[in-house]
């Protein structure tokens, strides 16, 4: 069993889910960290990636402080360094390989929706899935 389906086993009367290993994050902004952030805490391995050096290590950031403040609220079942240790955040696409999830956070513009999700489609590995996030209902 993996380090992040056995996180998720330790809940009792909570639904178990068995989270993939690796997850990829395309867009590091207010969504993609937040995402990026669940997941490290879930114990997988994350990998955000973002459109240059400059946002992905702005996204980088963004996680690091989401991690740190979750570990002052002792929500971590490790420490803040294994849990940003799991934590690559960079500008090339080619990074989503093996991960068994994606998840899409790129501004809402549909060419840019259209173009992530084919670019991420042709590096998914068999079996892998790749959700969009989409606007909340007015
Ligand atoms: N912010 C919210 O409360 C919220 C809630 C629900 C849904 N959403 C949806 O989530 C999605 C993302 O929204 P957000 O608020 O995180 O936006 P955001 O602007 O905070 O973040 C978007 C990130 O995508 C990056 N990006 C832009 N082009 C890219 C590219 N080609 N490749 C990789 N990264 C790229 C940007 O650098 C930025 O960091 C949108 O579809 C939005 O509708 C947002």
């Amino acid at each position: 069993m993996s380090s992040a389906q056995s996180a998720t086993d330790e809940g009792s009367g909570e639904l178990k889910v068995a989270l993939p290993d690796r997850v990829g994050v395309l867009g590091g902004g207010r969504m993609g960290s937040g995402i990026a952030h669940a997941f490290l805490l879930g114990g997988c391995q994350v990998v955000v990636v973002e459109r240059d050096e400059e946002e992905s290590a702005a996204a980088r950031g963004r996680v690091e402080a989401a991690v740190l403040a979750s570990e002052k609220r002792g929500l971590l079942s490790g420490t803040s360094q294994d849990a940003l240790g799991r934590l690559t955040s960079v500008a090339d696409r080619d990074a989503l390989a093996g991960c068994g999830l994606v998840v899409e956070a790129v501004p809402e513009v549909l060419e840019l929706k259209t173009q992530a999700l084919a670019d991420v489609e042709q590096r998914l590995d068999p079996g892998a899935v790749a959700p969009a996030t989409r606007p909340l209902p007015d």
